[in-house]
């Protein structure tokens, strides 16, 4: 344990070093650029026809978000990382590497705009799904079917940080050997979890959150070691059409450079939100995997390079009107959706980022109206600790 953060698995010292140079050799560009230029263009000039030095259409291929991709691919121990116009455009993307009748076995507790696009879109395409607990590994070994083509999970889950043991899933899909493993590990970054480590084929994350780190893109990622899924993602990005702005890959590999630093801030500002939650008295219960209250804290420690600022909590009396009153007196949270920026956000998910699960799923998951997610910025942690006193007080009317 050391700054009270307990002790997770040895982070490679390396990471920041890659973070910012990987991608970013001055020696690409004539100019000897350090950072890399926003590309705007569209279509590029070819010496002849077919003929060309890398790029032909922005579509297909950019200098801006190539330089991008292979930092991320770098960050995620990958040799390969596609970026889309969102973290959803990048989920879309992975499923269409699927046809017609094949199945997808889903963690049931998946962020609520992923749960809608597996009901509500792929299942319109004939492609049929599973929602499972995979937090219980045996229950996505029963859940697989000689058609199983992926295996979707998220972890930790939002908004109630239940974790998937990867390694162990990763070799009940190996053993099944007809499907793929894609770890949706936004709430972590790279810097916390890499899956492809252990044993994932693709490791997702919605760049829009700890990735980019300042609320001002939306972006998604799919990172593998696989040539064959590489390929073909690669060949979807362009086929569909889903790519991120040359803009926005700049921005993204800009707030890549700092990454580390700002994780390391989340953690400590997130431990110490979750500590001072546990003690309080209109506080019912607090999920946060680093803490040992949390049922799968072992896990935590194995899997994971450390936490990010997300915790989440049952407020006192756990019902709608109590969480409203915490919401109207928030001072240096700000309620609004999203996570992962240098601003703390606090949601309901019940009525905000999962409005669009059913009333019965989000029981079942624990998604109440007192259910609170917050995403401890980059502020003092003191003014964190304030401000979640006095709206927990006010809303208790302590
Ligand atoms: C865990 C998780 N996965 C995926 C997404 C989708 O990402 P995007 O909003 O970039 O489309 C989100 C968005 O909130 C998320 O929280």
């Amino acid at each position: 344990m050391s700054n009270n953060i307990p002790a997770f698995k040895k982070n490679d010292p390396n990471f920041s070093t890659r973070a910012i140079h990987e991608g970013s050799d001055p020696h690409q560009w004539k100019s000897l650029a350090v950072v890399p230029p926003i590309s705007l263009a569209t279509t590029f000039a070819q010496d002849s026809p077919g003929n060309h030095r890398g790029c032909e259409y922005s579509r297909s291929g950019n200098p801006t978000r190539n330089c991008l991709e292979k930092c991320l691919a770098a960050l995620d121990d990958a040799k390969h990382a596609v970026t889309f116009a969102s973290g959803l455009a990048a989920t879309m993307t992975i499923t269409h590497m699927l046809s017609s009748g094949d199945h997808i076995v889903s963690m049931d507790d998946v962020y609520g705009g992923t749960n809608r696009y597996f009901r509500k879109v792929a299942s319109r395409f004939g492609l049929e799904i599973t929602f499972v607990d995979c937090s219980v590994a045996e229950k996505v070994e029963k859940a697989l079917k000689p058609n199983t083509k992926m295996v979707w999970i998220e972890s930790p889950t939002n908004p109630t940080l239940k974790l998937v043991d990867i390694e162990a899933v990763s070799k009940i899909v190996k053993k099944h050997g007809k499907a793929f493993l894609a770890v949706d590990s936004t709430f972590m970054s790279p810097y916390f979890q890499r899956p492809l480590t252990l044993g994932a084929d693709i490791a997702y994350h919605s760049c829009t959150k700890y990735l980019n780190g300042h609320s001002d893109v939306v972006m998604g990622v799919a990172s593998t070691n696989r040539e064959d899924l590489a390929e073909q993602m690669r060949f979807l990005q362009n086929a569909i059409g889903p790519v991120p702005s040359p803009f926005d890959c700049y921005m993204v590999n800009r707030s890549l450079k700092t990454l580390k630093i700002r994780m390391e801030q989340h953690q400590k500002s997130g431990f110490e939100v979750g500590r001072f939650l546990e003690t309080h008295p209109c506080v019912e219960k607090v999920l946060h995997p680093g803490l040992p209250s949390h049922p799968q804290h072992e896990l935590a420690l194995r899997q994971c390079y450390g936490h990010s600022g997300m915790v989440t909590f049952y407020i006192k009396g756990n019902n709608l009107e109590v969480s409203k009153k915490f919401f109207e007196n928030i001072k240096v949270f700000t309620l609004a959706e999203s996570l992962g920026g240098y601003e703390s956000l606090a949601e309901l998910p019940s009525v905000m980022t999962h409005a669009s699960i059913s009333a019965e799923e989000r029981e079942q998951l624990g998604i109440t109206d007192g259910l609170i997610r917050l995403s401890c910025g980059l502020e003092g942690t003191q003014d964190l600790l304030d401000d979640l006193d006095q709206a927990l007080r006010k809303a208790c009317g302590m």
